[in-house]
């Protein structure tokens, strides 16, 4: 990974909203790669929340020896904070509040309001129309999807979603920032989905149905794609480690967008009803108890 001192495309200062799951990966990823970096939350105990994830995050790097730099030298850079005017100077904000249109538009334009005419904005959205939400800002040339994977320090895949006005620049920098990130850029053309969620909600839906079916068990139909395909984890269980209501989620929106082939299957939808998830809650496709 790099350290401040290796020259690389990454913005110098760089804002987060949200210091979620995401957000703090997304922190720590600029942070240990230069960059000086502010976290937005929205209330106290969630900016509390959000430093003790960073900063954990951070700790496992020093620990692990995969930065150059001290624990001390890396959280000097970091600042949270509840208020989007510690914004103001950024040259990049990423915006990893919870998958919500309204949210993104009400959260991106609050922030867009803090800064410059030079910085950049992007969205962590998973399935959100990219140009969408850059229709609703002043600035939509600047704005682009970055998509980051879960979780974000062992993950080496960002997509890089384009809008429809996503400037000719910022499509060329923001692929250099995700290598300089130590990640590997894909670059897709806004569509729902993009490329990773359509295929990867696409499989497992199908797997779903295939469980509901009585094909296999969840267990076998897993390991026929890691044993047959090298998938690294099956469909099932990595629907059970995004969360169920999470996938269910997307394949209706994905279904309102591309359409029946994405209706969730029933088993999905009851096992939401269930209260099983998947891992955070105990028991999805497979009990985590
Ligand atoms: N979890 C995943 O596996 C994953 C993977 C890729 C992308 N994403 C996307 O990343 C985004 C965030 O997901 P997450 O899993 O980190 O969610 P999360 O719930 O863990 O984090 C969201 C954070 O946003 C904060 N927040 C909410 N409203 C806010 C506001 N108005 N201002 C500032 N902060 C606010 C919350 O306090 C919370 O800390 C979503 O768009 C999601 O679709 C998630």
């Amino acid at each position: 990974m790099a350290s401040s001192s290796i020259p690389s495309t990454i913005p110098k200062t760089v804002g987060v909203l949200g210091g979620g799951r995401m957000g703090a990966g997304i922190a720590h990823a600029f942070l240990v790669s230069g960059a000086t970096v502010t976290v937005v939350e929205r209330d106290d105990d969630a900016a509390a929340g959000a430093l003790e994830r960073v900063t954990s995050a951070v700790g496992k790097s020093v620990e692990r020896g995969t930065v150059t730099e001290t624990r001390e030298q890396l959280e000097a850079r970091l600042a949270v904070s509840t208020d989007y005017a510690a914004f103001a100077g950024c040259d990049l904000v990423v915006e990893a509040v919870p998958e919500d249109f309204d949210l993104k538009v009400s959260a991106l334009t609050r922030v867009e309001e803090q800064l410059g005419g030079t910085a950049w904005l992007a969205s962590n959205t998973s399935s959100l129309s990219v140009s969408d939400l850059a229709d609703k800002l002043a600035r939509p040339e600047r704005f682009c999807g970055l998509h980051f994977f879960n979780p974000v320090p062992a993950s080496t895949l960002i997509e890089v979603v384009l809008g429809r006005q996503t400037s000719e620049e910022l499509a060329a920098l923001a692929p250099a920032w995700v290598k300089d990130l130590g990640k590997t850029p894909v670059v897709v053309n806004d569509a729902p989905g993009f490329a990773s969620s359509r295929l990867g909600v696409a499989i497992a839906l199908e797997a779903m149905r295939m469980v509901e079916e009585g094909v296999a068990s969840a267990e076998d139909i897993d390991n026929a794609m890691v044993l047959g395909y090298k998938h690294p984890t099956g469909p099932l269980k990595t629907t059970d480690i995004v969360g169920l209501d999470v996938r269910l989620g997307i394949s209706e929106y994905l279904a309102s967008t591309l359409g029946p082939r994405f209706e969730p299957p029933q088993i999905l939808r009851d096992k939401v009803a269930r209260g099983e998830l998947g891992r955070k809650s105990g028991k999805g496709f497979y009990d985590w108890s």
